[in-house]
């Protein structure tokens, strides 16, 4: 008999819980990946700042850590600039791909062919209608309050929203810290539930020890949804350069420009593979969650706490909706 969280989408992608990785470029690679499929949930390896064969390299590193399901995720936006990893995808055989920014429209039918489900996150009713209609299996409805690239409606409008206007499953992003995020989710008629940013503060991701320890020390109030680090609004940490930037906002270039500009400036080293690292001007993506975040611990144990408060606020509102006997 299966627990209480175990939704039809569990079955549908052969796991235990309707907990997600989110597919974080570069930050969730193969350990972070493989740690939340052998956890239970789905982890998906966030493949949009890799090259092709550190793309394949993951991939492979992820397969001998788990015998579990996982996902890749890329960034759909220009479809010539991922043709070569989609490439990867094929040949490596990746059974779930998960489209970031746009409806990877171009390749779908290629995925189906091949037996493929395909996950489109949107920040918009319209954009999961789209998706639906495109041939997406699952749509994340993705909240304003994602870390990341994002959209401006709250996920307590978007995901209700979503879920009547599709006939697909929906799952839940954006905001999403812990147990009651999950319990939320699944009330609001999702059937899972999407983590990104507090799956950051773990030792398995790919990211700097100071982008980590400032997750630690962040607030509900500490992130802004700004321009200026890649052109298209992204929400993250609030720096010194944030500030600058919005102070002269028509000066911000169109996304891919503005990452360039950061790039050469050496503020997008998030993943911490240099060894430069400026807390007051990093990129530092961060959803608005982040004030759930109290210390950095392995990811094994931020899914157990996750499934374990889960059950918790299950077991709070059963005890809420059962009148008191005299
Ligand atoms: C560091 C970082 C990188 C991200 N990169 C991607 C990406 O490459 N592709 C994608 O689909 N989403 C990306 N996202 C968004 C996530 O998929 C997800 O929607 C988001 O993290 C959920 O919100 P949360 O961070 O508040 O949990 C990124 C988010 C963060 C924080």
């Amino acid at each position: 008999m299966h627990h209480p969280l175990h939704t039809p989408i569990c079955d549908y992608f052969g796991i235990e819980y309707p907990i997600f990785l989110a597919g974080m470029g570069g930050v969730s690679a193969s350990a972070l990946t493989a740690a939340v499929s052998n956890a239970g949930g789905l982890g998906i390896l966030g493949g949009a700042t890799m090259d092709v064969a550190l793309l394949r390299e993951e991939i492979k590193k992820t397969k001998e850590l788990t015998d579990k399901p996982f996902a890749v995720d890329l960034l759909a936006p220009i479809p010539d600039m991922i043709r070569p990893q989609i490439e990867v995808v094929f040949e490596e055989d990746i059974r779930i791909f998960v489209a970031g920014l746009a409806v990877p429209a171009e390749f779908m039918s290629e995925m189906h062919d091949r037996d493929m489900k395909i996950v489109v996150m949107c920040g918009k009713v319209r954009h999961a209608e789209k998706s639906e209609a495109a041939g997406a299996d699952v749509v994340a409805a993705q909240g304003t309050e994602a870390g990341g690239h994002t959209g401006e409606i709250g996920g307590m409008a978007l995901i209700p929203q979503t879920v009547e206007a599709v006939n697909i499953p929906v799952l839940a992003a954006g905001g999403l810290a812990n147990g009651r995020g999950l319990i939320a989710a699944l009330a609001l008629g999702a059937q899972g539930a999407i983590f990104g940013t507090r799956f950051i503060a773990t030792p398995e991701a790919e990211a700097a020890p100071g982008y980590q320890e400032a997750l630690v020390a962040a607030k509900d109030d500490s992130t802004v949804r700004s321009r200026s680090y890649t052109g298209k609004p992204a929400r993250a940490l609030r720096t010194e350069r944030t500030d600058e930037w919005e102070a002269k906002a028509d000066e911000i270039q169109a996304f891919p420009m503005q990452a360039g500009i950061s790039a050469r400036e050496g503020v997008m080293d998030y993943m911490g593979r240099g060894d430069h690292f400026d807390p007051k001007r990093m990129f530092m993506p961060s959803g608005q969650g982040v004030g759930l975040i109290h210390e950095i611990k392995p990811a094994a144990e931020v899914f157990a706490d996750i499934v374990s408060e889960a059950e918790a606020t299950l077991q709070e509102l059963t005890k809420l909706a059962t009148p008191a006997t005299a």
